[in-house]
């Protein structure tokens, strides 16, 4: 059985740390783009500023990596007490996201969406300064990167769109998989702070504002909306025929039917634990995002928007901030 606490519809990808060597035998180690730490060993972290904006499940997490990693770290939140337990890691929490920047070399945004993000980076505006690198973790989708990356401009940021697999564990243990893409020049800086809070980074394109990173995210977090959505719906639909779920599972048990993501998601909705890995309304949020995305690229789906439509009901219903798994509910009446 997996780690219980990886079980989340962001997907936790892989488990074992790489440095993308070769010679390590991982198993996505030839993926194009992947960075081999040694070619490009950045500057010592000891000497770096990161401003971590946005601290809720993963920036939290991700903070809490980069101050342990030997960077100084400053983090604001708009809701201070989640912030502040960063403290006993020696991260400094400041007051304004103007305050948290100052004199930074690497603001990380862990925001819930684009929205989020640029109202918080124009709040703080005022204490960037040119040539920071700006890597954005959050699952916004590749339209919000064109305002994102005028901002940037603007004030001389070099961005990089930087969304993250995996979720609260693997943010926890700093096993994500960054789907990175930046211009170069920013890379030495990025791929310290990426060190710390992942386990391997995919430069896909030079460019952030193409959202390389972005549109990846969203067609992997498809492939995972419709594995939960079907875990969901397949347990309550065992149950209401009078199945035992175990028999369910059981009966696919160790063939190609059986991921272990079912496995995860099933044994989290047979114990009753919808503890929060990633929110169920954040991940409505996502499935809004690949309609979109499909619609403007002339694609039709049509698991997704009934995917959506599940979500929905289910936060209707009143479990918006439980983790995703509680879609199961969407199948039966409050
Ligand atoms: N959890 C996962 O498994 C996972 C994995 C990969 C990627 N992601 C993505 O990473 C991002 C963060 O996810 P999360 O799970 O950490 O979400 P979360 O726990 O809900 O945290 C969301 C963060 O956004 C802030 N926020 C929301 N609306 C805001 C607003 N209007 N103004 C300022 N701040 C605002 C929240 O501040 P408050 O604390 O004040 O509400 C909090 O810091 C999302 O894009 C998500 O899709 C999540």
């Amino acid at each position: 059985m997996a780690d219980m606490t990886n079980a989340n519809m962001e997907t936790n990808t892989g488990t074992a740390r790489t440095d993308g060597n070769p010679a390590r035998g991982d198993a996505e180690q030839d993926t194009p783009g992947t960075r081999p730490a040694e070619q490009d060993a950045g500057p010592d972290p000891a000497g770096l500023t990161v401003a971590v904006l946005g601290t809720g499940i993963m920036g939290f997490a991700m903070a809490r990596n980069l101050a342990r990693a030997g960077f100084a770290v400053r983090a604001w939140n708009r809701t201070r007490a989640k912030a502040e337990p960063l403290a006993a890691d020696g991260v400094e929490i400041a007051d304004t996201p103007a305050a948290a920047v100052a004199d930074a070399d690497a603001v990380l945004t862990a925001f819930i969406d684009g929205p989020a993000t640029l109202a918080a980076m124009r709040e703080a505006a005022m204490g960037l300064r040119a040539g920071t690198v700006w890597t954005q973790t959050g699952t916004i989708g590749p339209e919000a990167l064109t305002e994102l990356a005028g901002l940037a401009q603007a004030h001389g940021l070099r961005l990089v769109d930087a969304p993250v697999l995996g979720s609260k564990g693997p943010a926890e243990s700093g096993q994500l998989l960054v789907l990175a893409a930046g211009a170069r020049d920013a890379r030495p800086v990025a791929d310290r702070v990426f060190d710390a809070i992942g386990r391997k980074t995919l430069w896909l394109d030079e460019d952030a504002s193409a959202g390389a990173g972005s549109r990846l995210k969203l067609v992997v977090n498809n492939w995972v909306l419709t594995l939960i959505n079907g875990a969901a719906e397949t347990v309550s639909l065992a149950e209401g025929l009078g199945v035992d779920p175990r028999d369910f599972l059981e009966a696919v048990a160790g063939g190609p039917l059986d991921p272990g993501y079912l496995r995860i998601k099933a044994e989290a909705i047979l114990t009753g634990d919808y503890t929060p890995q990633f929110a169920l309304s954040g991940a409505l949020k996502d499935a809004t995002l690949i309609a979109d995305a499909a619609a403007r690229a002339g694609v039709r789906l049509d698991l997704a928007p009934a995917g959506a439509a599940r979500l929905r009901r289910a936060e209707e219903q009143g479990h918006g901030a439980e983790d995703t798994v509680a879609s199961y509910f969407a199948s039966f009446p409050k």
